[in-house]
């Protein structure tokens, strides 16, 4: 299988703070990666900064055998329009009504008119659970977990080749986490996205990876198939996923 992401030696800091040391990552072409790591280890900037939206202080990143780094604005915003992201805390548009947030960059960077863009924002809401009467409806009158959801309709509004899922399943309840699980599965193994996904719900975790990645101490401690994670040998991604306070990781510590 080919790659399509190659990460090396990629490290940031924040004045003085090191948030990744040096990680290092491949994923390849249409599959599933899914990221853990405690709370502030750096999984949100991790992705980021894979996405263009913050710069790394050092290391490489390739994305179609392409060194992104030393893009120019232009190749810069080609690539975003084939990035699709989560953010976790949602970030919708609070002035426009849910299809125009979904249908953002449909409208204004697809140029696809206004009619057909609203098609497909109703067709990706229902993908999340939504019907057709939310659409017209401003963000602020919608619950937490349907935000989310509209988030996620967003983020996959354009079919892109590529999908950052920063904790997807948070705040959902146990059906509709299911439901977003599915999504993210189809939209790896039907449309060939490749995806990246960060969530601290293992249940998430093992059914919609095919690699997990476990981040630690600013490196990726462990990456492997899922068959594998039970049985990692590692120390710490065992206190990880069975959620053991005592064991090697020191909490106390960030
Ligand atoms: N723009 C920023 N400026 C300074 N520090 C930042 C910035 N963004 C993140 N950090 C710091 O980087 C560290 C990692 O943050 P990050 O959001 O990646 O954590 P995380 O692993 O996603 O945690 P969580 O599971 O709680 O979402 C934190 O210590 C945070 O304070
Ligand atoms: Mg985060």
């Amino acid at each position: 299988m080919s790659s399509k992401i190659e990460i090396k030696n990629l490290r940031k800091n924040f004045s003085e703070k090191e948030v990744l040391s040096s990680v290092n990552l491949g994923v390849d072409k249409s599959s599933s990666l899914v990221i853990l790591g405690g709370s502030g280890s750096g999984k949100s900037v991790l992705i980021k900064i894979i996405a263009g939206l913050i710069e790394p202080s050092s290391g490489s990143i390739n994305i179609d055998g392409q060194n992104i780094l030393s893009f120019n604005s232009k190749q810069k915003s080609e690539l975003m329009q084939k990035i699709g992201f989560l953010f976790q805390g949602g970030a919708l548009f609070d002035s426009l009504s849910v299809w125009e947030n979904v249908a953002f960059r449909l409208i204004h960077h697809q140029k696809i008119t206004k009619f057909d863009a609203k098609k497909i924002a109703i067709s990706k809401l229902n993908s999340v659970g939504l019907s057709q009467k939310t659409a017209d409806l401003l963000p602020s009158e919608l619950s937490g977990g349907m935000q989310k959801r509209v988030s996620l309709a967003r983020a996959i509004a354009s079919n892109p080749e590529i999908i950052f899922f920063d904790e997807p399943t948070t705040g959902l309840d146990p059906i509709m986490a299911d439901v977003i699980n599915d999504l993210i599965i189809a939209n790896s193994k039907e449309l060939g996205a490749t995806t990246i996904t960060i969530t601290h719900d293992m249940h998430s975790a093992r059914k919609i990876s095919d690699k997990i990645a476990m981040l630690y101490e600013g490196k990726i401690i462990w990456c492997g198939d899922i068959k594998n994670l039970d049985d990692s040998g590692n120390p710490f991604v065992d206190q990880f996923i069975n959620g053991r306070a005592k064991g090697p990781i020191n909490f106390l510590n960030k």
